[in-house]
């Protein structure tokens, strides 16, 4: 067992509009967890969220740890943990995925590996309820992740590094349990079928790096309508960014974040975004990301391990 470690976990951008609950992407943003030997449980939080997450036992990381432990049928070892947060909470960009990840590899580690990446990815899918936000910050790259016979089924593709992403975060979070809970239990089939095929040519079209379909890609029907209303200003937002040459814009998961897919300049999409955003009395940043290819990985290692 290695006597002291750091993990570096990546935030996700989920759905990329029609793949809702089935497709996400890894970006190079990330949160960092420090493990060391200690007398007993010490958490320690700076940057996002370092005044409100808890330190307790009621913490994400420690909740996913002790289920990873469980897992292995061992006890939570007496650790610190320090947690230096990158990725913003509750704006759509996988900050609940990234603790649930981090918790799970933290014990997987400090047991020395018992556990697989089949088995990491369905426990950290337990915890989350969905596999899109997890499989790209434990695989990296984009994933296409489903639920198969009760166990999440990936395929984790490589994303063309010459796509970037412009995000505008808004001041204001949102929370995934809302956001879900504004979606209707049934749709038109032929919103259905408008969002199969779009998450098809998603796929399609990052293979043949065909990035002129992708503004038809990132459309949907099944989940942004209901969401528009809960983020302020956010169809404004996605329209200016296309019209400033995105490859299509979308709400980042569940929000509240809104990404567009830039092939060149970044400047004139963001501004475009951040004019909209002020037009409709958001507030907010934007970030200019790119995809993370690795997935979560052990920093101390040379060459930094893909876990
Ligand atoms: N696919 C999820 C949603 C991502 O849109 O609700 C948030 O966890």
């Amino acid at each position: 067992m290695p006597l002291s470690f750091t993990l570096q976990i990546p935030a996700s951008t989920a759905n990329l509009g029609a793949g809702f609950d089935c497709l996400g992407l890894a970006l190079n943003l990330y949160n960092l967890l420090r493990v060391e030997p200690a007398p007993g449980l010490r958490v320690s939080i700076e940057g996002e969220g370092g005044d409100t997450l808890a330190r307790s036992v009621n913490n994400r990381v420690v909740r996913a740890m002790q289920l990873g432990c469980a897992a292995m049928g061992k006890p939570l070892p007496p650790v610190s943990l320090q947690m230096t947060n990158r990725i913003p909470l509750a704006r759509g960009l996988g900050s609940s995925a990234a603790a649930a990840v981090g918790g799970l590899l933290a014990a997987n580690v400090y047991y020395d590996e018992p556990l697989s990446r089949d088995e990491l990815l369905a426990l950290a899918t337990q915890i989350e309820g969905h596999p899109d936000n997890v499989a790209p910050a434990l695989l990296g790259g984009f994933c296409v992740a489903t639920m198969a016979e009760g166990k999440p089924v990936v395929l984790r593709l490589d994303f063309p590094p010459a796509l970037r992403l412009v995000v505008f975060v808004p001041a204001a979070p949102l929370r995934t349990r809302q956001a879900r809970g504004v979606l209707p239990a049934k749709v038109p089939r032929a919103d259905a079928v408008f969002n199969l095929g779009r998450a098809a040519l998603w796929v399609a079209a990052l293979g043949e790096r065909r990035f002129d379909l992708l503004p038809f890609a990132t459309q949907d029907r099944l989940h942004q309508p209901y969401r528009f209303s809960l983020i302020p200003g956010s169809e404004q937002i996605i329209a200016a960014a296309i019209r400033a040459g995105a490859h299509g814009a979308f709400i980042s998961g569940a929000g509240s974040s809104i990404a567009a897919l830039a092939d060149q300049s970044c400047a004139p999409i963001a501004a475009a975004m951040q004019d909209a955003a002020q037009t409709n009395g958001q507030h907010g940043h934007v970030l200019e990301l790119q995809s993370d290819p690795t997935g979560a990985r052990l920093q101390d290692e040379p060459g930094n391990r893909p876990l």
